[in-house]
């Protein structure tokens, strides 16, 4: 099912829904492809026909903390040829006299990037009129597009495919930006979702509509081929959500006795950070199906296969 017809080249990408399919397989062909080049430290370039990103740079804003994925974007920059300048330190940039992220948008625009990637505290895109490609590397609560593919990535080079997989999402669902970017995405490549948590943190809206719940997590865990956990979002509730961290971990926390339940041949996931003894137990780290640095190297390949399109560089392969 195509959501765009156009796809990604040459345009923003903020959400999942602006990917065509044909994206999506490219993403994926070129990420496999820079991955196997990564293994036997090659530069990505080699894939490609380029020989004109040297001059373009690239920012990278991030108004909310990031680790993966400001790493990833910034070597997945420069393994494109692109200078990359990071902007994450808020407190010592102009938005601490007052400009708004769209005055700094229209500031960075005069330095003509080829691209600007966004980490941004609202849940919506930013309304300034840009006249280079915005990419969304979560906004607020909306969505997390770039974790997604990665996700998806991941699991398809785990389990062979996405069709049919049976993906169980625990945790902190409705404000997790992870969770709405992996739905749109992981049900368009024929996977089930369904979904585990508190009342308090049930999604809401359309998208959500008839999505499967498990009150019990042990039963939706039994249920699943791929666990995802995720972070409470403190920093989006104050821990307002009418149940101690003692009694979230009672119900919600993935420890040994759902790594005893759980397919054998399942595969664990975490967009990460993580918080050990909230959402999971140290056991999860040292059992074979924890994929979760997988997904962190694979940030890197999908990215920068992502950036690749978006800037129309020629595939050689
Ligand atoms: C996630 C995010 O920022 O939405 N982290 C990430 O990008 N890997 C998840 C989170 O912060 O909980």
């Amino acid at each position: 099912m195509s959501q765009s017809q156009t796809g990604i080249k040459g345009q923003s990408f903020i959400s999942v829904a602006d990917l065509s399919d044909q994206d999506v397989t490219e993403i994926f062909k070129r990420a496999s492809h820079f991955k196997i080049l990564n293994k036997k430290n090659r530069p990505f370039t080699e894939a490609l026909d380029i020989d004109t990103t040297q001059s373009l740079r690239s920012f990278l804003l991030f108004e909310e903390p990031s680790t993966r994925t400001r790493i990833s974007f910034e070597i997945a920059s420069r393994q494109l040829g692109i200078h990359p300048i990071v902007i994450s330190n808020i407190k010592n940039s102009s938005m601490m006299k007052g400009e708004t992220v769209e005055q700094t948008l229209s500031t960075l625009a005069c330095f003509n990037p080829a691209f600007i990637v966004l980490r941004y505290k609202l849940s919506i895109a930013p309304s300034e009129k840009l006249t280079f490609p915005i990419v969304n590397a979560g906004f607020g609560s909306y969505e997390h597009p770039t974790q997604a593919l990665l996700d998806a990535f991941t699991i398809h080079e785990q389990k062979g495919k996405l069709k049919g997989q049976k993906i169980l999402i625990v945790g902190d669902v409705l404000h997790s930006r992870v969770s709405n970017s992996n739905l749109k995405l992981l049900k368009r490549l024929g996977a089930e979702v369904a979904f585990c948590s508190p009342s308090s943190l049930f999604p809401q809206g359309d998208l959500w509509k008839g999505v499967k719940e498990y009150k019990n997590l042990n039963e939706g865990v039994e249920w699943a081929d791929v666990l995802m956990c995720l972070r409470i979002q403190q920093e989006r509730h104050n821990m307002n959500i009418g149940l101690s961290i003692a009694e979230y971990r009672d119900y919600y926390h993935l420890g040994a006795k759902q790594l005893e339940i759980f397919n054998k041949k399942g595969i664990i996931m975490h967009p990460g950070p993580y918080v050990f003894g909230v959402e999971i137990g140290h056991e999860v780290l040292k059992d074979s199906r924890n994929c979760i640095l997988s997904q962190v190297e694979n940030g890197v390949y999908v990215r920068a296969a992502l950036l690749s399109i978006i800037l129309d560089l020629k595939w050689k392969g």
